[in-house]
């Protein structure tokens, strides 16, 4: 396993959108492996293929609390359907560390995904749950949650990543 370079806001591949996977291969078990080890490394609850530069349609997450044992899961190909209410939750993301700001999510949703055998799944879900998954599809869209802040937001943190990443 090897660890995955994080690609962090605002670089331009972070807009790209990702295209559905249709090989269920090795390949895709060792992506997989890698981002988990990645997000662990970083603490992050969720990351997306987007943010390590592989323009496929999958993610994973683990909403495990310290104590708890992993529930590290692969949702490949997400289809999100059904969105429900609102709710406003404070979001972070790996591409932008150091940054927590309020964004408005649907409060529950309905998913269809393959798991990695390819197997489809639909679950329904709420709360952080419902928010880590709308976050991290976005991704596959070439969306990040900064792009819902205001403008001035916007360029503060861009300014911040400037500093924080210097070259
Ligand atoms: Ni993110």
């Amino acid at each position: 396993m090897s660890l995955l370079n994080i690609l962090h806001y605002p670089d331009e591949r972070l807009h790209l959108k990702a295209s559905v996977v249709t090989e269920f291969d090795a390949k895709l078990k060792q992506l997989v492996a890698d981002m988990a080890e990645t997000m662990y490394d970083s603490n992050g609850i969720g990351l997306a293929a987007t943010q390590v530069n592989v323009q496929k349609r999958l993610f994973i997450t683990d909403l495990a609390k310290n104590d708890e044992p992993s529930q590290l899961t692969v949702y490949i190909n997400p289809v999100i359907r059904n969105k429900i209410g609102e709710i406003k939750g404070e979001e972070g993301c790996l591409s932008v560390p150091g940054v927590f700001e309020p964004v408005i999510r649907a409060e529950q949703i309905t998913v269809d995904y393959q798991d990695l055998d390819g197997k489809l799944h639909t679950i329904t879900c709420s709360g952080l749950k419902a928010i880590c998954i709308q976050h991290e599809n976005d991704h596959l869209d070439g969306k990040v949650f900064v792009d819902y802040l205001s403008g001035l937001k916007q360029n503060f943190i861009k300014k911040k990543m400037k500093k924080l990443f210097k070259k």
